[in-house]
């Protein structure tokens, strides 16, 4: 298992070589850079696709007061969040990607803080500190037992009455029977090794060999366990296409049938409420 000081690393050298880059990707990566405004543009839109469903939906969920943004990279959503919130704190793993963060924000978000945490934990937020926390295609690409500690942090520091909206994928729904014994063999390699294998494999996305960023699921029965034991009370879940190559911000919710249809990863989004 990796320990987190590699996880660390790999995340200091995803954004020196493209920090835009290794937090959205898309299978354009060859011929498109990334282009500042529409990065930023792609935040704005997948906060409004998730209003927009919170309202359909009739969530209860005001986007005000003070908020989190875990995993901010370079604030894509943190500036997105801005327009709503009083505060709002994005906080990151990656110094390379705080700074980053910081560089790109307009002079008039005072309202915005970027935090550089390089720790499997929150400490450094108080007990009952936050409304909201907000945290999209992050928690996939941490370890298991340090996504648990990230979770209960959120229940600890959101005050009661707040929300916590996180998206983690659950498991990986295979196309064949024999997709998934591919898939059951190469995930017991470890990371390194899987990848080069998936380049020979033909997955030649120049993305998937530039940056370094493993994908781990978490049943919905362990996130289920651990909301009880924390004061968390699971509102809603929609089933997102965060994972999708093609997701660049545009934030799809589906339900349970219809996602798992679907071959990749069945990518829950979870809407909790403390109590
Ligand atoms: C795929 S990017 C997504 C960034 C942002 N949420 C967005 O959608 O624009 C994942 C981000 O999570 C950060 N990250 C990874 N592990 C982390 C951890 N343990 N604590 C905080 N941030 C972490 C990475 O540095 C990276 O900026």
């Amino acid at each position: 298992m990796k320990t987190f000081d590699t996880y660390l690393e790999e995340w200091e050298k995803n954004a020196k070589k493209d920090a835009y880059w290794s937090v959205l990707s898309s299978p354009h990566y060859e011929t498109t850079p990334w282009d500042k405004e529409k990065f930023f543009q792609a935040g704005k839109h997948e906060i409004q696709l998730l209003q927009q469903y919170v309202a359909d939906s009739k969530l209860p969920i005001p986007f005000h007061g003070k908020a989190l943004d875990f995993g901010c990279g370079t604030g894509r959503l943190t500036q997105a969040l801005g327009s709503f919130f009083q505060e709002v704190c994005g906080v990151d793993i990656s110094a390379q990607m705080i700074s980053s963060a910081q560089e790109a924000l307009p002079e008039d978000y005072q309202n915005i803080k970027f935090i550089h945490n390089p720790s499997p934990n929150l400490k450094l937020f108080k007990d009952n500190s936050f409304d909201f926390v907000y945290s999209n295609i992050v928690l996939q690409h941490i370890a298991n037992n340090h996504q648990m500690q990230y979770i209960k942090d959120f229940a600890r520091i959101t005050k009661p009455g707040g929300w916590i909206i996180i998206q983690l994928p659950a498991e990986r729904i295979y196309r064949s029977a024999l997709g998934k014994l591919k898939g059951a063999i190469v995930n017991v390699l470890p990371y390194r090794f899987k990848k080069k294998l998936l380049v020979l494999l033909g997955n030649r996305s120049r993305a998937l060999r530039e940056f370094d960023s493993e994908m781990n699921t978490c049943p919905e029965s362990r996130i289920k366990r651990l909301a009880k034991d924390n004061r968390l009370e699971i509102h809603h879940i929609a089933y997102t296409n965060s994972c999708e190559p093609d997701f660049c911000g545009n934030l799809i919710f589906r339900t349970y049938s219809e996602a798992s249809c679907i071959p990749g990863y069945l990518s829950p989004m979870y809407f909790l409420r403390k109590y």
